[in-house]
């Protein structure tokens, strides 16, 4: 099953230098291909779209602070079940919840700095591809 899931590598992991070693444990996944990739500042308006199921939430300030607190890469990644393998690879949202092995359990601490979001359902990462490569 070809899919597409749309990957924010946050503030933090272009920060600390981990763009490289991030993108290498995806592009290393057999038959994974990066069709779309940029360096970019997210603005508000993306960002409330991007996170809008969380607007109320009580960390939900604090993160849109965070992920506009510098230049963020955005990438698409494609094929065998990228959105459930990305997933997998990023590991759970608290990072010392996130077994080591994983790109959270290896290099993060703190739940808002988590280094990487990924779509987590295909409805997701169609509404996401949209918002983030709307030509593609
Ligand atoms: P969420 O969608 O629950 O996690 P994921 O990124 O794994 O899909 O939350 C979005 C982001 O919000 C999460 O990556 C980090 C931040 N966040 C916090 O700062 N504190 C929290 O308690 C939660 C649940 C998330
Ligand atoms: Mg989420």
């Amino acid at each position: 099953m070809t899919q597409r899931t749309l990957v924010i590598l946050k503030p933090d992991a272009v920060r600390r230098g981990l763009i490289g070693e991030i993108i290498g444990r995806i592009e290393r996944k057999a038959g994974w291909t990066v069709p779309a990739l940029e360096l970019r500042t997210l603005d508000q308006e993306t960002l409330e779209t991007h996170y809008g199921e969380h607007k109320g939430k009580p960390f939900y300030e604090p993160l849109m602070g965070f992920m506009a607190s510098g230049p963020v890469v955005v990438l698409v990644v494609e094929g065998e079940r990228v959105i459930e393998g990305v997933r997998q690879l990023a590991g759970p949202t608290d990072p010392i919840a996130a077994a080591p092995g994983s790109i959270r359990g290896d290099f993060g601490t703190i739940t808002r700095e988590n280094l990487i979001h990924a779509s987590d359902s295909e409805e997701s990462a169609e509404r996401e591809l949209k918002l983030f490569f709307p030509s593609l």
